[in-house]
Order: structure tokens, then sequence, then C-alpha cells
């Protein structure tokens, strides 16, 4: 099958909130660095969707949204990864789907494989992409949702 791992991707800083969350819970933003974390509403998320050839696009993953804008040409409206623009994209990332109707943050039936597939996605796009804010109602700038990767599991 294809794989998505051989990219080289350039690293941020903003990961640091995210690579403390504890298991299951949330924490405060406050060891955040860089700018300002925003809360999205998912309409004000659509905004970012690759429309306005000249703004901002947004992907968000498990509520947390992720400035793909220096790869919009694969964003962009007619493009191969538009559906997940301007929106929680979490289904579809984690079943490997590029239907519209699975670009929602609903995970609901989705096998525990399905589920490691999207935290790779989530630690993808953290290495790559800047962290803009949150969306949806299970976070805010002062909650970001816990994303419970590889790295950020306790170890046991
Ligand atoms: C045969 C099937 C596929 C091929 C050949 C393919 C190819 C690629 C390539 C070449 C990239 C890198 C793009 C770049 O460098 O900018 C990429 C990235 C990506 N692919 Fe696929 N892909 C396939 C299927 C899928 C599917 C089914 C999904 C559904 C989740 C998917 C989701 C993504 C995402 C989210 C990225 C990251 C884009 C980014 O860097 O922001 N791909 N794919």
């Amino acid at each position: 099958m294809f794989s998505h791992a051989r990219y080289k991707h350039r690293v941020f800083y903003s990961v640091k909130a995210l690579s403390t969350t504890k298991p299951g819970g949330t924490q405060d933003s406050s060891e955040a660095v860089g700018a300002p974390l925003k809360h999205f509403t998912a309409e004000e998320l659509l905004q970012y969707d690759g429309t306005d050839a000249n703004g901002a696009v947004y992907v968000a993953i498990k509520g947390v949204v992720f400035d793909v804008t220096d790869n919009r040409k694969a964003y962009e409206p007619g493009q191969g990864y538009a559906i997940f623009a301007g929106r929680d994209a979490s289904r579809a990332l984690g079943l490997m789907s590029l239907k519209k109707k699975d670009a929602v943050p609903n995970l609901d039936g989705l096998e525990e494989k399905q589920i490691d597939v999207l935290d790779n996605w989530v630690k993808f796009y953290q290495k790559k992409y800047m962290i803009m804010g949150t969306v949806g109602p299970n976070a805010s700038p002062g909650r970001l949702p816990a994303i419970a990767t590889a790295e950020t599991k306790p170890s046991e």
C-alpha cells in the first residue's frame, strides 16, 4: 500500500502543547508557545476551505486546527484533498477515505486500527504544520483536546 511515512517534514515548535497532554484528559494551553490559539466554530473553520485563493487554508484533526496554507495546492477546491479543507476531517483520515461525507469529527464505530491510522495522521500534521487553534464543542483555547499519539502515551 502507498506509504505516507517517507515524506520529509519541517518540525515546528507548537507541538509542545500537545506532547504533554495527559491521557484521556485536557490540559492548560499555557505551555503552548507561538501565536495565541483561537477557538473556531465549525462554521468559522469553513472560511478556511481554500475557496479564497488568497486566504489561509486550515485542516482540523481531533479538534486541533492546523494551517496547511503552505501546501494549499493539495487542498484547494477540485484538488485531491479538498474535502479535508476547512473541516475537522478526523473520520475521513482514520478511514483513509476521500469521501466528503466522511470529512467529519465523529469517530463512532471506528476500529482500533483506524484510530491508529488517525493518530499517525495527527503526528504527521503536528510535525509539518503550525497549530492555529481548536474547533468543536470539546475544545477551547484553554483546553486543547487530548491527542493520543505514540509519543504522548504514558510509558507503561
Ligand atoms: C493511491 C492512493 C494515494 C496516493 C498515490 C497518494 C499520494 C499522496 C502524495 C504524493 C502525498 C504528498 C503530497 C505532497 O507532497 O504535498 C500525499 C499526502 C497526503 N495524502 Fe495521499 N495518496 C493516496 C491516498 C490517500 C487517501 C485515500 C487519503 C485519505 C485519508 C490520503 C490522504 C493524504 C493526506 C491527508 C496527505 C497529506 C497532505 C499534506 O501534506 O498536507 N491519501 N498523498
